[in-house]
């Protein structure tokens, strides 16, 4: 087992791992249902598993109001909207995390403020945040990145003292709670994600909840074409897009969050296990527990290549630990200023220019926390690493003990193996056939 599969030896793991995303009989038989019953779309608005399910996920995170959209990047925009972003206003968000969340401030009008994440939860820093706040500030962002929190309580804090809202970026949080409260529920509003890689899919997906009726409203309007909202309290009437879902999604949906509770115990007992094997092998650390969290939401069990010395870049650490039979990422996410996927500029949006003497300019940010993470630091192992037994996660940590302790045969190569893990988001697709 010594010889490095990279380099041609045997695979730590030769044998697949749990597949996702996974389905039920109880599946089969509503998608069924739905097909056969011809009562197919969004409309009438809500229709009935799409009501169903919004219902009872918002009531599963602890929030009053649940409204079904398309995915997540329109759950954000909608939810930002709802929150009363508009042209020109600035919404501060953390510089490592998925694109979308950024592209869904431009969607609404909005000016992305990037500003960095806490070396311990990689989530949006909170006095990196307060730095960020000018009189154009309108809004916060927070991100639950990956198995972590950002800190609630103090961005809620934050919000209250300039007069800002809170839109949770949930889509790595499912079932998550902070502080014993469920994702999305302790800011104005919660977006998250049903894409095929999350931790509840119906392949696309994504859903607003909220406790203030008015933010609910706003949600149905613009999701349903700008028309009424169910119980037009505030009888506001926005310019809206269809945004609804199918009630064969809704259908998966519904099965989706019966099974949530379990998988969720199932990961935090494997990302247990894999954070005490981790605490033994050198030059890897695991995220340090974070105080507040309740119960953690594995979208990736992230932890920290720290090697003693720099010889073997964190890239092509990354390359030969996936040879080993072991899926996983390093650069999952670059730094959205520096991602080509976020070109930015006024020409395109001018809300950045509105009112300024010159147009931002993203490529000057720096945000070193995030560049760290994302190109030397951060190792991703997808959730369903840990949906199987507790041999799968001793095999992931042998993995990595293997690649480590004989890393320095790598130090001649890295270029050249590390070719596709470096390579920008735009190119990968091609290249990898990974749903994640
Ligand atoms: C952090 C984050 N925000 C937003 C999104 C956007 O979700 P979607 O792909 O459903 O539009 C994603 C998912 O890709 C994500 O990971």
């Amino acid at each position: 087992m010594s010889r490095l599969a990279i380099l041609g030896g045997k695979p730590a793991r030769t044998t697949p791992f749990p597949t996702w995303p996974r389905h039920t009989e109880r599946d089969k038989k509503r998608l069924l249902e739905v097909l056969e019953s011809g009562n197919w779309g969004g409309f009438p608005f809500p229709n009935q598993l799409a009501r169903e399910f919004a219902e009872r996920f918002a009531d599963a995170h602890g929030a009053r109001y649940g409204c079904t959209v398309v995915n997540g990047t329109v759950a954000i925009q909608v939810a930002l909207q709802a929150a009363g972003i508009k042209f020109g206003d600035e919404v501060i968000v953390p510089a490592f995390t998925w694109d979308g969340t950024a592209v869904a401030v431009l969607h609404a009008g909005g000016v992305p403020v990037f500003a960095d994440v806490d070396p311990d939860t990689y989530c949006l820093d909170v006095d990196a945040a307060r730095r960020a706040i000018t009189p154009r500030t309108k809004a916060i962002l927070p991100v639950h990145l990956a198995m972590r929190f950002a800190a609630m309580d103090c961005m809620k804090e934050l919000a209250k003292q300039h007069g800002l809202a809170v839109v949770e970026d949930c889509a790595h949080a499912h079932g998550g709670r902070f502080l014993g409260r469920g994702a999305g529920s302790y800011g104005d509003l919660g977006a998250f994600s049903f894409q095929t890689s999350k931790l509840m899919t119906a392949g696309e997906g994504g859903i607003v909840i909220t406790s203030r009726l008015d933010c609910h409203e706003m949600t149905q309007s613009l999701v349903n074409c700008g028309r009424a909202s169910e119980s037009d309290e505030f009888g506001k009437r926005p310019v809206g897009g269809n945004y609804r879902i199918t009630e064969f999604q809704a259908a998966v949906l519904l099965g989706q969050l019966e099974q949530l509770e379990e998988l969720t115990e199932r990961r935090q007992r494997g990302a247990a296990l894999m954070t005490s094997l981790l605490s033994g092998i050198g030059g890897v650390r695991a995220l340090p527990a974070q105080a507040g969290l309740t119960r953690e939401a594995i979208y990736h069990y992230v932890f920290q290549y720290r090697p003693p010395d720099r010889g073997v870049s964190r890239d092509l650490f990354a390359a030969a630990l996936e040879a080993e039979g072991i899926p996983c990422d390093g650069r999952f996410y670059e730094p959205v200023y520096r991602s080509d996927l976020f070109q930015a500029n006024a020409a395109d949006f001018p809300q950045l220019r509105y009112l300024r003497e010159e147009e931002i300019d993203y490529r000057r940010v720096s945000c070193t926390v995030s560049e760290r993470a994302a190109y030397e630091e951060s190792v991703w192992l997808p959730h369903f690493l840990l949906l199987g037994d507790e041999e799968d996660v001793r095999q992931v940590a042998e993995a990595v003990e293997k690649v480590m302790k004989h890393r320095h045969e790598l130090a001649a190569s890295d270029e050249e193996l590390a070719g596709v893990k470096s390579m920008s988001r735009s190119e990968r697709p091609r290249l990898e056939k990974k749903n994640y």
